[in-house]
């Protein structure tokens, strides 16, 4: 346990922690917790009760949210059966079923007139090679003033070693073609003038862009 980790009192919740424990086991990625505490922070500051999320996997990051106010309403989209299964499960057993909307589907494919935005925050953690198309997409039920934030934008530190010639070592082509399309995302939103950007280098990168 490294010594931010060992000093917060925040991810103490005994579902969270079990949930955490699970994802690690199992290799499943869930945020990291760095960029959690940071998305947290956002959430209270900017007073935000509805959020949509993209990409649930097991639950643990839309009931993290649920769980910072009674009045947040969490909308999550995940198309991994397998996931859905586990993410209900959780989010019975935190007793949130009527705060947190599981829409079973693929987030590419989704009908947007379904969903009740505005949303004050969009958190988008799906498939990162899609994250231009889902900006795009979702961006509409977006609320004026709200954050649309980006998780893994770093990409295990590929990103800055893809770029760096004296560093890159990156011989898999599909790894390569995908450190590509992150790092075309992250210079699209950087030229996106409606909204105050900025990738903080915590966790895996987290991109946060504020609509203006
Ligand atoms: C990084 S995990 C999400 C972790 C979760 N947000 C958390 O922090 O606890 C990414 C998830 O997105 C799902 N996913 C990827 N592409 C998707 C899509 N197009 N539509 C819906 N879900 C998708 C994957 O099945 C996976 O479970």
């Amino acid at each position: 346990v490294n010594y931010l980790d060992s000093i917060n009192t925040d991810d103490r919740d005994p579902l969270l922690v079990s949930m955490r424990a699970q994802a690690e086991k199992e290799d499943i990625p869930i945020i990291d917790r760095e960029s959690g505490r940071l998305l947290r922070q956002l959430i209270l500051f900017g007073r935000v009760d509805n959020i949509l999320e993209i990409g649930t996997a097991i639950g643990y990051n839309a009931i993290r949210m649920a769980k910072i106010d009674k009045k947040i309403h969490v909308t999550t989209i995940e198309r991994d059966a397998a996931m859905i299964k586990v993410a209900k499960r959780h989010i019975n057993s935190a007793d949130l079923a009527d705060r947190i909307t599981l829409i079973e589907d693929d987030a590419v494919d989704l009908d947007t007139d379904t969903l009740n935005g505005p949303y004050g925050l969009i958190f988008i953690d799906a498939a990162k090679a899609q994250n231009i198309t889902f900006f795009e997409k979702f961006e509409p039920l977006l609320a004026k003033g709200g954050l649309i934030v980006v998780d893994n934008v770093l990409f295990h530190g590929l990103i800055d070693k893809q770029k760096d010639p004296s560093k890159n070592d990156i011989e898999s082509k599909n790894l390569k073609a995908l450190v590509e399309k992150i790092d075309r995302f992250n210079r699209y939103v950087m030229q996106r003038d409606d909204y105050d950007t900025a990738i903080h280098a915590i966790g895996d990168g987290l991109c946060v862009c504020v609509k203006l």
